[in-house]
């Protein structure tokens, strides 16, 4: 019996997992196992004998069992420890960063120019990308054989065969917003219209989609002076100086009469863009009071009422801001891009909830 617990105990010692450890359970206490054999030849004995056998086999019976038990319950340990080998966390590692997402230039611009003129009064307008040939010139104007038509490089939309209307237009200004808020609130009016607009012309000042702000001011005396003041007042606030100086050149809208092409005093020195310093004039926009005939021709009465207008090119005035220096960065570029002219995701909240 001694040999018996010996080869048990060493095996049970030497077990490495838990598998082996049941084959043992099974080879020695199974109902066919070694111990349990010898028990049923306890019936053969004499009862002298099975006095002794009896109670010596009950022992190494349990003694077996509890080794067993002892046993796995150790190798659980090891397995568990092990698991937790595996599983551990270094808190101390630094964290996976995330891709954020990055303002575009022209939104921030947007959201800039709009800020700006909400504060001196104006509300946002819209209209449609796709307009028709009477908004986007003829109510402007700008009748079929005028060259300014031609100049535009428009983009026309197909009609369908044996259709003759004029075709739709992507339009080549923001000036069509002019009328159809004229049409719709009639005056006064004090409104600009950020937007999208389109012209076949490509180079690095030029692309076919890019980004206007018109706007548009009518009432019983708005003059020239009041649209003075509303530019210089944004050009400060837009390029974050205390002064400016705004040259008026006289130029030519079939929309306005008068009209104005205005420019700001500016340095170009070291290639860096100063606002109001030095002897360079730069052109930021078309201006001039609102043509009576556009008044007419959007239902307000030029007798009762006056007013000015102006686009601007909000991509023009990003690359000045921001010393960009080819357009076309603006439509064809990634994030490291952005990143590169200093553009970080916004946060704050936006004004309003995506022009274009
Ligand atoms: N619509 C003109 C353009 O696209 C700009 C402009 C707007 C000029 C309003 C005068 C008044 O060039």
């Amino acid at each position: 019996m001694d040999d018996l617990r010996d080869k048990y105990l060493g095996l049970i010692a030497g077990a490495t997992d838990e598998p082996t450890l049941e084959d043992l359970r099974v080879q020695a206490v199974g109902k066919k196992g070694e111990i349990s054999l010898k028990m049923r030849e306890l019936g053969k004995m004499t009862p002298e004998e099975r006095q002794t056998a009896g109670p010596a086999l009950n022992a190494l019976k349990a003694e077996i069992a509890s080794a067993l038990s002892a046993k796995k319950a150790a190798l659980e340990d090891v397995a568990l420890d092990e698991r937790l080998r595996g599983e551990w966390l270094d808190v101390t590692l630094p964290g996976r960063s995330r891709r954020q997402g990055t303002i575009h230039p022209i939104s921030q611009v947007t959201e800039e120019v709009t800020a700006i003129f909400a504060d001196m009064g104006f509300a946002v307008a819209e209209g449609p990308q796709i307009d028709s040939d009477w908004y986007n010139f003829d109510a402007l104007n700008i009748p079929g054989h005028h060259p300014a038509r031609a100049e535009m490089d428009t983009f026309y939309m197909h009609r369908a065969e044996g259709d003759n209307r004029p075709p739709h237009v992507l339009r080549t200004h923001t000036s069509p917003v002019q009328i159809r808020t004229m049409e719709k609130t009639g005056a006064p009016i004090r409104i600009i219209a950020p937007g999208r607009v389109y012209r076949a012309d490509y180079d690095q000042t030029h692309t076919p989609m890019f980004h206007q702000v018109e706007g548009l001011a009518i009432d019983r005396d708005i003059s020239m002076a009041n649209l003075k003041w509303v530019l210089e007042e944004f050009v400060k606030a837009y390029f974050e100086v205390d002064d400016v100086e705004l040259r008026f050149r006289a130029s030519h809208f079939p929309f306005t009469e008068p009209s104005a092409e205005v420019d700001i005093r500016c340095s170009w020195e070291g290639g860096t863009l100063k606002v109001s310093e030095g002897d360079d004039w730069l052109e930021i926009l078309g201006s001039g009071m609102v043509h009576p005939k556009v008044l007419e021709n959007a239902g307000v009465n030029p007798n009762d009422w006056q007013g000015f207008a102006f686009g601007m090119g909000i991509d023009r005035i990003a690359m000045l801001k921001y010393g960009i220096p080819d357009l076309r960065a603006f439509f064809d570029s990634d994030l490291r891009w952005l990143r590169n002219y200093g553009f970080a995701a916004l946060d704050v909240p936006t004004l309003h909830g995506g022009l274009s």
